[in-house]
């Protein structure tokens, strides 16, 4: 069983893989995505370790002058996908866009080496990787954080990565749509519309991309200039991870100036994280910049907090959580709370599961001790692919497959959680 899993997973990154870089599936989504890549690179270490570190190399290959490392890269033409590069019109030689997403690369990089077979030839790549990985984090902290708080801001519920989260409700209702020139959404041609984003908050993720741009992208300007400011946990928790592997992985490699300055990103950042937990919910919650208040909403973004070096006590509420849960849900982690209102079973990540998230919660809470329930997690990730196959995401409730299918991180996940179980067993 375990053994066709695999060759079902390898085949998926096969057959997504466009030679220097993977795209998530074809037609939904036909460029080299974010955090989609760096979680690729590790399904794909186990089946190729050159290839797994020219991914990552692919997306650094597009990293701005300023540090950003945009969300996409439109290695190609394709009008299948909107917004498109004359959308976004950042004037980069290959074009990207001009937001991020979850910076995972870090954790990604560390990883690689750490399993590496050819321990010579992972340092040189890991040494090129590394100044470009901490320059990034920079960036986030001297342009997401100006005041100095420790955590960072996303300007558009794009960067989260959970794009329509029930997170940014508030804050996003708060967008206008006013200005914002017509246009075709693609996403809804090629997955069921019940199951994507609304049309206005299609509008509004526009607006948001058209107000940046009419600020030529000038990153020191974008932050203050944008209604939408929101401190998301799990970001922050996978920022944070990524800081703590790059001080671990400098000071491995002897960077000790990165290692240090990490390792001060890292403690500010701990500190800082300790403001938004809820004990109520039992995780932690957004904080809204614009509006000065913590959003009272429980989705994952707060449990995915886990995969930071989060303090022991916080790491055990998460999994008692998660518990509690499990006793709603067939298959753990649902992307917002079952019992809440808003929970909706097959809206993108209004209720969903995904699997790079379990990936990333049963990590944190594998490194944390927790491990019953990130075992429990593993367990309900690869059920899920049993039952339903590698599609984008999963209605928690019965395990339907829902959104695009033949999915690269889903796929890369499965090989990930497998070795990574064949290793602990
Ligand atoms: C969707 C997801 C985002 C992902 C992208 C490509 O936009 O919300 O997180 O990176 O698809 O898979």
């Amino acid at each position: 069983m375990t053994e066709a899993l695999l060759q079902k997973a390898a085949h998926i990154l096969q057959v997504n893989d466009l030679g220097n870089y993977t795209v998530p599936t074809h037609g939904l989504y036909p460029f080299q995505w974010n955090w989609d890549s760096c979680l690729t690179a590790l399904g794909q270490s186990h089946l190729n370790e050159d290839r797994a570190w020219t991914e990552i190399e692919t997306l650094f290959d597009h990293q701005w002058d300023d540090g950003m490392v945009p969300h996409i890269v439109f290695h190609k033409e394709d009008d299948g996908y909107f917004p498109g590069p004359g959308v976004w019109a950042t004037n980069r030689p290959v074009p990207t866009s001009g937001i991020t997403q979850p910076a995972v690369a870090g954790f990604a990089i560390k990883s690689l080496y750490d399993r590496s077979k050819d321990k010579a030839k992972a340092a040189e790549r890991a040494r090129a990787l590394l100044p470009k990985v901490f320059k990034w984090h920079e960036w986030f902290y001297a342009n997401r954080d100006p005041k100095g708080s420790g955590l960072v801001a996303i300007i558009h519920p794009w960067e989260s990565g959970r794009d329509n989260s029930v997170d940014w409700d508030d804050a996003f209702s708060r967008v206008p749509t006013e200005g914002v020139a017509p246009f075709v959404r693609r996403d809804t041609q090629h997955a069921d519309p019940a199951h994507r984003p609304t049309q206005a908050q299609y509008e509004r993720y526009i607006w948001l991309v058209q107000t940046f741009r009419n600020l030529n992208w000038d990153n020191s300007k974008l932050h203050d200039a944008s209604p939408f400011q929101i401190v998301d946990p799990g970001f922050n928790g996978i920022l944070l991870r990524a800081v703590s592997e790059v001080a671990a992985l400098a000071s491995e490699l002897g960077e000790t100036k990165i290692a240090q300055a990490s390792l001060a990103q890292l403690d500010r950042g701990i500190d800082a994280l300790e403001g938004l937990w809820n004990d109520k919910l039992g995780q932690y919650t957004c904080y809204d910049r614009v509006a000065d208040r913590l959003v009272d909403s429980p989705s994952i973004g707060g449990l995915l907090a886990a995969f930071a070096p989060i303090p022991s006590h916080r790491a055990a509420a998460i999994a008692d959580t998660l518990n509690k849960q499990s006793q709603n849900c067939n298959f753990l982690v649902a992307s917002h709370d079952p019992l809440d209102p808003n929970f909706d079973a097959k809206r993108y990540w209004r209720g969903p599961v995904w699997l790079i998230v379990n990936y990333m919660i049963a990590n944190g809470l594998h490194v944390a001790g927790q491990t019953d329930i990130a075992t429990r997690i593993d367990n309900d990730s690869l059920r899920l692919i049993e039952t339903s196959g590698f599609a984008e995401y999963y209605d928690p409730i019965t395990g339907e497959p829902c959104g695009g299918d033949q999915f690269t991180w889903t796929a890369a996940m499965v090989i990930e959680i497998l070795n990574m179980s064949k290793a602990a067993a």
